[in-house]
Protein backbone atom coordinates (compact mmCIF):
# COMPACT_ATOMS: atom_id res chain seq x y z
CA UNK A 1 0.00 0.00 0.00
CA UNK A 2 2.87 2.27 1.32
CA UNK A 3 4.48 2.04 -2.33
CA UNK A 4 1.17 2.46 -4.06
CA UNK A 5 0.82 5.50 -2.52
CA UNK A 6 4.28 6.62 -3.09
CA UNK A 7 3.58 6.35 -7.28
CA UNK A 8 0.09 8.13 -6.90
CA UNK A 9 1.98 10.97 -5.50
CA UNK A 10 3.63 11.20 -8.73
CA UNK A 11 0.57 11.70 -10.61
CA UNK A 12 -1.03 14.86 -9.64
CA UNK A 13 0.32 16.77 -12.82
CA UNK A 14 -1.17 19.85 -13.47
CA UNK A 15 -2.84 20.49 -16.75
CA UNK A 16 -5.43 21.44 -19.49
CA UNK A 17 -8.86 21.21 -18.69
CA UNK A 18 -9.58 18.67 -21.79
CA UNK A 19 -13.20 18.11 -22.81
CA UNK A 20 -14.01 14.32 -23.04
CA UNK A 21 -11.87 11.45 -23.43
CA UNK A 22 -12.64 11.35 -26.92
CA UNK A 23 -10.99 14.80 -27.94
CA UNK A 24 -7.50 14.33 -26.47
CA UNK A 25 -4.89 11.90 -25.15
CA UNK A 26 -4.21 10.05 -28.31
CA UNK A 27 -0.81 9.34 -28.72
CA UNK A 28 -0.92 8.71 -32.11
CA UNK A 29 -3.30 7.94 -35.16
CA UNK A 30 -6.39 5.73 -34.45
CA UNK A 31 -5.83 2.70 -35.95
CA UNK A 32 -8.89 0.71 -37.54
CA UNK A 33 -11.48 -0.55 -34.74
CA UNK A 34 -10.53 -4.10 -32.70
CA UNK A 35 -12.50 -6.51 -34.68
CA UNK A 36 -13.40 -8.37 -31.55
CA UNK A 37 -16.58 -9.37 -32.82
CA UNK A 38 -19.33 -8.51 -30.13
CA UNK A 39 -19.57 -9.23 -26.64
CA UNK A 40 -16.87 -10.76 -26.10
CA UNK A 41 -16.01 -12.89 -29.00
CA UNK A 42 -12.10 -12.92 -29.82
CA UNK A 43 -10.95 -12.29 -33.68
CA UNK A 44 -7.63 -15.14 -33.41
CA UNK A 45 -6.31 -14.15 -36.79
CA UNK A 46 -3.00 -12.06 -36.40
CA UNK A 47 -2.26 -10.47 -39.48
CA UNK A 48 0.99 -9.39 -40.83
CA UNK A 49 0.08 -5.83 -39.90
CA UNK A 50 -0.47 -6.50 -36.15
CA UNK A 51 2.80 -9.02 -36.32
CA UNK A 52 4.71 -6.12 -37.47
CA UNK A 53 3.64 -3.37 -35.13
CA UNK A 54 3.82 -5.99 -32.00
CA UNK A 55 7.94 -6.80 -32.97
CA UNK A 56 8.38 -2.92 -33.26
CA UNK A 57 6.16 -2.26 -29.49
CA UNK A 58 8.33 -1.43 -26.73
CA UNK A 59 7.29 -3.84 -23.74
CA UNK A 60 9.28 -2.13 -21.06
CA UNK A 61 7.58 1.40 -21.85
CA UNK A 62 4.34 -0.75 -22.27
CA UNK A 63 5.49 -1.96 -18.22
CA UNK A 64 5.68 1.36 -17.27
CA UNK A 65 2.19 2.26 -19.04
CA UNK A 66 0.54 -0.83 -17.28
CA UNK A 67 1.12 0.82 -13.80
CA UNK A 68 0.70 4.24 -15.02
CA UNK A 69 0.23 5.05 -19.00
CA UNK A 70 -0.58 8.78 -18.46
CA UNK A 71 3.49 10.01 -17.70
CA UNK A 72 5.58 11.65 -20.20
CA UNK A 73 7.90 8.72 -20.12
CA UNK A 74 5.53 6.14 -21.61
CA UNK A 75 5.24 9.01 -24.54
CA UNK A 76 1.32 9.93 -23.57
CA UNK A 77 0.74 13.10 -24.55
CA UNK A 78 1.29 15.93 -22.26
CA UNK A 79 -0.85 17.68 -20.46
CA UNK A 80 -2.89 14.26 -19.88
CA UNK A 81 -6.79 14.58 -19.28
CA UNK A 82 -7.35 15.68 -16.04
CA UNK A 83 -10.15 13.30 -15.54
CA UNK A 84 -7.80 10.52 -15.52
CA UNK A 85 -5.27 12.09 -13.92
CA UNK A 86 -7.18 13.51 -11.35
CA UNK A 87 -8.61 9.57 -10.56
CA UNK A 88 -5.63 7.69 -11.61
CA UNK A 89 -6.70 4.55 -9.85
CA UNK A 90 -9.68 3.99 -12.03
CA UNK A 91 -7.46 4.32 -15.19
CA UNK A 92 -3.80 2.29 -14.20
CA UNK A 93 -3.88 -1.44 -15.71
CA UNK A 94 -2.27 -2.14 -12.49
CA UNK A 95 -5.47 -0.58 -9.76
CA UNK A 96 -7.47 -2.91 -11.39
CA UNK A 97 -5.38 -5.81 -12.46
CA UNK A 98 -2.77 -6.02 -9.50
CA UNK A 99 0.90 -5.08 -10.09
CA UNK A 100 1.44 -8.96 -10.09
CA UNK A 101 -1.29 -9.44 -13.15
CA UNK A 102 -3.31 -11.60 -10.50
CA UNK A 103 -6.08 -9.44 -9.59
CA UNK A 104 -8.00 -10.57 -6.60
CA UNK A 105 -6.49 -14.05 -6.33
CA UNK A 106 -3.00 -11.84 -5.85
CA UNK A 107 -1.19 -9.01 -3.43
CA UNK A 108 -4.62 -7.07 -4.28
CA UNK A 109 -6.95 -9.65 -2.39
CA UNK A 110 -6.42 -7.14 0.49
CA UNK A 111 -7.34 -4.18 -1.45
CA UNK A 112 -11.25 -2.56 -0.57
CA UNK A 113 -13.09 -0.38 -2.93
CA UNK A 114 -13.70 3.47 -2.52
CA UNK A 115 -14.29 6.36 -3.88
CA UNK A 116 -11.29 6.71 -5.02
CA UNK A 117 -10.01 2.99 -5.52
CA UNK A 118 -12.19 0.48 -8.11
CA UNK A 119 -12.69 -2.89 -7.54
CA UNK A 120 -10.43 -5.29 -8.38
CA UNK A 121 -10.86 -7.64 -11.22
CA UNK A 122 -11.10 -11.03 -10.75
CA UNK A 123 -9.36 -11.57 -14.07
CA UNK A 124 -5.37 -13.29 -13.91
CA UNK A 125 -3.75 -11.84 -16.71
CA UNK A 126 -0.65 -13.85 -16.57
CA UNK A 127 -2.75 -17.06 -17.68
CA UNK A 128 -5.09 -14.60 -19.84
CA UNK A 129 -2.32 -13.10 -21.84
CA UNK A 130 -0.71 -16.60 -21.86
CA UNK A 131 -3.65 -17.99 -23.33
CA UNK A 132 -4.80 -15.21 -26.38
CA UNK A 133 -2.74 -14.60 -28.99
CA UNK A 134 -1.81 -10.82 -29.60
CA UNK A 135 -4.53 -9.51 -31.40
CA UNK A 136 -7.33 -11.06 -29.00
CA UNK A 137 -5.24 -9.38 -26.43
CA UNK A 138 -4.69 -5.90 -28.31
CA UNK A 139 -8.53 -6.30 -28.90
CA UNK A 140 -9.49 -7.16 -25.43
CA UNK A 141 -7.53 -3.55 -24.58
CA UNK A 142 -8.84 -1.64 -27.53
CA UNK A 143 -12.23 -2.76 -27.45
CA UNK A 144 -13.69 0.44 -29.42
CA UNK A 145 -16.39 -1.09 -32.06
CA UNK A 146 -15.93 -4.97 -30.45
CA UNK A 147 -16.31 -6.26 -27.20
CA UNK A 148 -19.67 -4.59 -25.25
CA UNK A 149 -18.03 -2.55 -22.13
CA UNK A 150 -20.35 0.20 -20.13
CA UNK A 151 -19.22 3.57 -19.75
CA UNK A 152 -17.08 5.05 -17.43
CA UNK A 153 -19.26 7.34 -15.60
CA UNK A 154 -18.87 10.03 -13.04
CA UNK A 155 -20.58 9.68 -9.71
CA UNK A 156 -20.35 13.27 -7.71
CA UNK A 157 -16.98 13.49 -9.22
CA UNK A 158 -15.74 11.77 -6.44
CA UNK A 159 -15.40 8.28 -7.81
CA UNK A 160 -16.05 6.90 -11.15
CA UNK A 161 -17.14 2.95 -11.38
CA UNK A 162 -15.15 0.12 -11.51
CA UNK A 163 -15.57 -0.79 -15.69
CA UNK A 164 -12.62 -1.63 -17.66
CA UNK A 165 -12.07 1.50 -19.55
CA UNK A 166 -12.23 1.60 -23.27
CA UNK A 167 -9.01 2.18 -23.80
CA UNK A 168 -9.38 2.84 -27.81
CA UNK A 169 -10.57 6.61 -26.46
CA UNK A 170 -7.95 7.05 -24.63
CA UNK A 171 -4.62 5.59 -26.18
CA UNK A 172 -2.81 5.90 -29.61
CA UNK A 173 -2.18 1.71 -30.83
CA UNK A 174 1.48 2.04 -30.29
CA UNK A 175 0.66 2.30 -26.52
CA UNK A 176 -1.61 -0.56 -26.88
CA UNK A 177 0.97 -3.08 -28.32
CA UNK A 178 3.35 -1.65 -25.85
CA UNK A 179 1.06 -3.10 -22.88
CA UNK A 180 0.24 -6.62 -24.88
CA UNK A 181 3.98 -6.74 -25.16
CA UNK A 182 4.85 -6.47 -21.83
CA UNK A 183 1.96 -8.99 -21.12
CA UNK A 184 3.40 -11.50 -23.38
CA UNK A 185 6.93 -10.88 -22.86
CA UNK A 186 8.04 -8.46 -19.86
CA UNK A 187 5.75 -9.30 -17.09
CA UNK A 188 7.27 -11.76 -14.43
CA UNK A 189 5.41 -14.50 -13.60
CA UNK A 190 5.67 -13.51 -9.39
CA UNK A 191 5.64 -17.59 -8.95
CA UNK A 192 9.06 -17.29 -9.70
CA UNK A 193 10.14 -14.75 -7.05
CA UNK A 194 8.07 -15.76 -4.01
CA UNK A 195 5.52 -18.21 -2.27
CA UNK A 196 1.92 -15.97 -2.20
CA UNK A 197 -0.40 -17.48 0.04
CA UNK A 198 -3.73 -15.77 0.34
CA UNK A 199 -6.69 -16.00 3.63
CA UNK A 200 -9.99 -14.88 3.79
CA UNK A 201 -11.62 -13.04 0.10
CA UNK A 202 -11.41 -9.95 -1.92
CA UNK A 203 -12.31 -7.39 -0.55
CA UNK A 204 -9.99 -7.05 2.15
CA UNK A 205 -8.40 -10.30 2.43
CA UNK A 206 -4.65 -11.38 3.43
CA UNK A 207 -1.74 -12.25 1.42
CA UNK A 208 1.67 -13.43 2.30
CA UNK A 209 4.65 -13.27 0.94
CA UNK A 210 7.03 -16.32 1.84
CA UNK A 211 10.48 -17.81 0.44
CA UNK A 212 11.01 -14.70 -1.09
CA UNK A 213 14.15 -14.62 -4.05
CA UNK A 214 13.44 -18.74 -4.37
CA UNK A 215 15.71 -20.03 -6.76
CA UNK A 216 17.65 -17.01 -6.61
CA UNK A 217 21.32 -17.12 -5.24
CA UNK A 218 22.43 -14.21 -2.97
CA UNK A 219 25.90 -14.00 -3.27
CA UNK A 220 25.37 -13.22 -6.78
CA UNK A 221 22.18 -10.82 -5.96
CA UNK A 222 24.39 -9.18 -3.44
CA UNK A 223 27.65 -8.34 -6.02
CA UNK A 224 24.83 -7.25 -8.23
CA UNK A 225 23.16 -5.16 -5.53
CA UNK A 226 26.29 -3.69 -4.43
CA UNK A 227 27.42 -2.86 -8.51
CA UNK A 228 24.35 -1.49 -9.85
CA UNK A 229 22.28 -0.11 -6.98
CA UNK A 230 24.70 1.78 -4.29
CA UNK A 231 26.40 4.19 -6.85
CA UNK A 232 25.52 7.86 -6.87
CA UNK A 233 24.17 7.66 -3.14
CA UNK A 234 21.38 5.68 -4.27
CA UNK A 235 21.04 3.19 -1.87
CA UNK A 236 23.58 2.17 1.44
CA UNK A 237 25.02 -1.43 1.15
CA UNK A 238 22.52 -2.23 3.68
CA UNK A 239 19.46 -0.80 1.45
CA UNK A 240 19.04 2.43 3.01
CA UNK A 241 16.39 4.65 0.76
CA UNK A 242 17.59 8.82 0.54
CA UNK A 243 14.20 10.01 0.96
CA UNK A 244 12.33 7.94 3.62
CA UNK A 245 13.09 6.08 6.52
CA UNK A 246 12.03 2.53 4.97
CA UNK A 247 14.62 0.25 3.34
CA UNK A 248 15.25 -1.20 0.54
CA UNK A 249 14.52 -4.46 2.74
CA UNK A 250 11.36 -3.35 4.45
CA UNK A 251 9.86 -2.75 1.24
CA UNK A 252 10.73 -5.65 -0.93
CA UNK A 253 9.75 -8.01 1.87
CA UNK A 254 6.27 -6.22 2.12
CA UNK A 255 5.11 -5.53 -1.36
CA UNK A 256 7.41 -7.74 -3.32
CA UNK A 257 5.03 -7.44 -6.53
CA UNK A 258 5.55 -3.58 -6.35
CA UNK A 259 9.34 -3.83 -5.58
CA UNK A 260 9.67 -6.13 -9.03
CA UNK A 261 8.35 -3.90 -11.01
CA UNK A 262 9.74 -0.63 -9.59
CA UNK A 263 13.09 -2.54 -10.03
CA UNK A 264 12.61 -3.87 -13.55
CA UNK A 265 10.54 -1.03 -14.61
CA UNK A 266 12.31 1.96 -12.55
CA UNK A 267 9.81 4.96 -10.75
CA UNK A 268 9.72 7.52 -13.28
CA UNK A 269 9.57 11.15 -11.37
CA UNK A 270 12.64 9.83 -9.07
CA UNK A 271 16.37 8.37 -9.65
CA UNK A 272 14.80 5.26 -9.27
CA UNK A 273 14.95 5.83 -12.93
CA UNK A 274 16.47 2.61 -13.88
CA UNK A 275 17.51 3.47 -17.57
CA UNK A 276 19.43 0.37 -18.39
CA UNK A 277 16.81 -1.46 -18.32
CA UNK A 278 14.19 0.21 -20.25
CA UNK A 279 16.66 -0.32 -22.87
CA UNK A 280 17.33 -3.84 -22.02
CA UNK A 281 14.94 -5.88 -20.00
CA UNK A 282 16.14 -6.98 -16.67
CA UNK A 283 16.49 -10.94 -16.72
CA UNK A 284 14.37 -12.67 -14.13
CA UNK A 285 17.67 -14.82 -12.82
CA UNK A 286 18.82 -11.46 -11.57
CA UNK A 287 15.66 -10.38 -10.22
CA UNK A 288 15.42 -13.57 -8.68
CA UNK A 289 18.76 -12.70 -7.02
CA UNK A 290 18.40 -9.45 -5.59
CA UNK A 291 15.41 -10.94 -4.62
CA UNK A 292 16.77 -13.60 -2.61
CA UNK A 293 19.75 -10.99 -1.42
CA UNK A 294 17.00 -8.78 -0.12
CA UNK A 295 15.17 -11.36 1.63
CA UNK A 296 17.61 -11.36 4.15
CA UNK A 297 17.03 -9.52 7.16
CA UNK A 298 20.30 -9.15 8.45
CA UNK A 299 22.05 -7.91 4.71
CA UNK A 300 18.91 -5.78 4.46
CA UNK A 301 17.26 -4.29 7.78
CA UNK A 302 13.84 -2.83 8.23
C1 LIG B 1 -11.32 0.23 -13.55
C2 LIG B 1 -10.85 -1.15 -13.60
C3 LIG B 1 -10.01 -1.63 -14.75
C4 LIG B 1 -8.93 -1.02 -15.33
C5 LIG B 1 -8.34 0.33 -15.02
C6 LIG B 1 -8.44 -1.95 -16.30
N1 LIG B 1 -9.19 -3.09 -16.33
FE1 LIG B 1 -8.91 -4.71 -17.50
N2 LIG B 1 -10.59 -5.52 -16.79
C7 LIG B 1 -11.38 -5.00 -15.77
C8 LIG B 1 -12.50 -5.89 -15.54
C9 LIG B 1 -13.59 -5.67 -14.51
C10 LIG B 1 -12.37 -6.96 -16.47
C11 LIG B 1 -13.26 -8.17 -16.66
C12 LIG B 1 -14.61 -7.83 -17.21
C13 LIG B 1 -14.59 -7.11 -18.49
O1 LIG B 1 -14.32 -7.73 -19.53
O2 LIG B 1 -14.88 -5.90 -18.46
C14 LIG B 1 -11.16 -6.69 -17.22
C15 LIG B 1 -10.69 -7.51 -18.23
C16 LIG B 1 -9.46 -7.38 -18.84
C17 LIG B 1 -8.90 -8.29 -19.82
C18 LIG B 1 -9.54 -9.58 -20.28
C19 LIG B 1 -10.53 -9.30 -21.34
C20 LIG B 1 -11.61 -10.36 -21.46
O3 LIG B 1 -12.71 -9.93 -21.80
O4 LIG B 1 -11.41 -11.53 -21.17
C21 LIG B 1 -7.69 -7.80 -20.19
C22 LIG B 1 -6.72 -8.40 -21.18
C23 LIG B 1 -7.50 -6.57 -19.47
N3 LIG B 1 -8.59 -6.35 -18.67
C24 LIG B 1 -6.36 -5.78 -19.57
C25 LIG B 1 -6.28 -4.50 -19.03
C26 LIG B 1 -5.20 -3.58 -19.30
C27 LIG B 1 -3.98 -3.90 -20.15
C28 LIG B 1 -5.49 -2.43 -18.65
C29 LIG B 1 -4.74 -1.13 -18.70
C30 LIG B 1 -4.42 -0.58 -19.99
C31 LIG B 1 -6.73 -2.66 -17.92
N4 LIG B 1 -7.17 -3.91 -18.19
C32 LIG B 1 -7.32 -1.72 -17.09
C33 LIG B 1 -11.15 -3.85 -15.08
C34 LIG B 1 -10.17 -2.93 -15.39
Amino acid sequence: MKAKKRFLSLVLFGGIICIGLTQCAKDGAEGPAGTNGTNGVDASVVSTADQTAYNSANGLKGGLAYNEFFIPQTDFPQPADTLITNHPDFFRCASCHGMDLLGVNGAAITNVPAATTPNVSSINLNTYAAAHNIKQIFDAVKHTGGRLRQAITYNSLTSLNSNMPDYGLIMGDGMIWNIVKYLKENAVNTDKLYDLTTSGAYPGGVASFTNIGKDGNAIKGKVYYNANCTTAGCHNSTGSIPSTVETVGSILRAEPANAYHLIKFGFPGTAMINLPYQLTAMPDTTLQNLFKAISDTTAFPN
